[in-house]
């Protein structure tokens, strides 16, 4: 009985944490979508995960063009089932800021990260400095691109945006 209490009570916290920490996208300017758009259709016909990050890089070129600030979650090798020519499953590995890993390490469980999914977002699974999954996948090499603008990190394996992406409707 009283277990069974406690259980309920667990479940109610952990879902006000997660429901709390939900943060909305800041809302893009007509450009911002616009490159963002020209990244996702690069990408999505790259026809890999492989070749996503020179996709990435060749369409959000700052030295000749303009740029959208954004962070890249590149997978290192594919999974049956999450499909690297879905412009879903592109965006949902796009955030739209600057967060190289100094940033990400500070981030608590639970803390969500607007993607360019509309309405889904990844969220921190485990943040111990040996361990670090988001969406419950290793950052595999963290900061594996800096500059001023944008960052990719590589991961494990692609996200799934079905089981943790937070949002409702799109599958
Ligand atoms: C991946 O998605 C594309 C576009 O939706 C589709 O044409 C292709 O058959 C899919 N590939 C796999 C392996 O599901
Ligand atoms: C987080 O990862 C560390 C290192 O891999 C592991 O020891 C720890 O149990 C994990 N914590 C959770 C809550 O999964
Ligand atoms: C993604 O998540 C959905 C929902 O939890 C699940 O049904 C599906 O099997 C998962 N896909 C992969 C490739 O893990």
């Amino acid at each position: 009985m009283e277990t069974t209490k406690h259980l309920v009570l667990i479940i109610m916290i952990i879902t006000i944490i997660t429901t709390t920490y939900s943060t909305s996208l800041p809302t893009l300017t007509p450009e911002q979508n616009q490159i963002a758009t020209k990244i996702i259709d690069a990408m999505i016909s790259s026809g890999s995960f492989e070749d996503w990050s020179g996709a990435f890089l060749n369409t959000n070129d700052e030295i000749n063009g303009p740029v959208l600030t954004s962070t890249l979650f590149l997978p290192k090798t594919s999974v049956e089932g999450i499909n690297a020519t879905s412009p879903l499953v592109a965006s949902y590995h796009i955030v739209p800021q600057w967060l190289d890993f100094s940033v990400i390490s500070l981030m608590n469980p639970f803390s969500r990260i607007p993607t360019l999914l509309f309405g889904h977002s990844i969220v921190v699974t485990n943040n111990s400095a040996s361990g670090f999954t988001l969406d419950g996948v290793l950052i595999s090499e963290p900061d594996l691109f800096v500059s001023p603008s944008i960052v990719i990190h590589r991961m494990a394996s692609p996200f799934n945006f079905s089981r943790y992406g937070g949002g409702d409707g799109v599958s």
